[in-house]
């Protein structure tokens, strides 16, 4: 899976990129992620990616032209006869990301990101560059990249051949709906407090039992709307 990032904080997105199971996706040739500063894609010397708002009003709007042109010569290099390209716009206006958007998009052979920014982005974007608008939550962000990054490792997670076969469970519990079981781990006797028997038991069908009923038991008080479904 390619991914690139059109982004004016390039620098803020790497070092997570670089790490952990991200590191690991790109490292084993699952996930190549491409950063682009937006700024490279303005025209004028003081490369300037944003204005104040037709109409007056607050703040400024992420102009229209270096967005078009991070997408187009983005699509231009990625060999977009064999891939097809989805465009995403990362904003609290979007569908709100879960497991099931994220198993979907995992499929996709390309994604180009573009993180939002300041009050806006021109309209323009969304009406004819976006092919669909994403949020992480109904919460307002400073900008796009926190948002970008979550969506990021969220597929990077599901892409064949990244997780070792252990943590493949811990991913379908989820896509079942189902919050996870509680895990312990040595020593079995932590300042006094203990570990649930049947862990320690050896009984591994008895511990997936437990386990079960744990996730069950967890997710319908916890997140009672796991349980109802979508
Ligand atoms: N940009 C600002 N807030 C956001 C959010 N909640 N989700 C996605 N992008 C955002």
């Amino acid at each position: 899976m390619l991914i690139d990032i059109i982004t004016i904080f390039p620098e803020v997105c790497k070092p997570y990129l670089d790490s952990s199971i991200l590191g690991i996706a790109q490292e084993k040739g699952k996930l190549e992620i491409r950063l682009h500063n937006l700024r490279d894609y303005t025209l004028d010397k003081h490369r300037k990616v944003d204005d104040r708002p037709f109409g007056g009003g607050p703040g400024m709007i992420l102009t229209a032209e270096p967005v078009f042109r991070a997408v187009e010569a983005i699509k231009r290099t990625a060999d977009s006869g064999q891939r097809t390209t989805k465009v995403i716009l990362l904003t609290p206006q979007g569908k709100t990301l879960n497991q099931k958007l994220a198993e979907k998009l995992s499929k996709r052979k390309h994604l180009i990101l573009i993180c939002g920014r300041y009050e806006g982005v021109d309209e323009r974007v969304r009406e004819s560059l976006v092919d669909e608008e994403i949020s992480i939550g109904d919460y307002i962000l400073s900008g796009g990249e926190l948002a970008a990054l979550v969506l990021t490792d969220s597929l990077a997670r599901l892409l064949p051949g990244v997780l070792g076969h252990k943590d493949s469970n811990v991913r379908e519990s989820f896509s079942n709906n189902l919050l996870e079981y509680p895990q312990y781990t040595r020593p079995a006797d932590f300042r006094g407090l203990g570990v649930p028997q049947v862990l320690l038991s050896g009984d591994h069908k008895k511990i997936e039992e437990w386990r079960k009923h744990q996730a069950v038991k967890i997710t319908k008080k916890k997140r009672p709307d796991l349980l109802r479904g979508p």
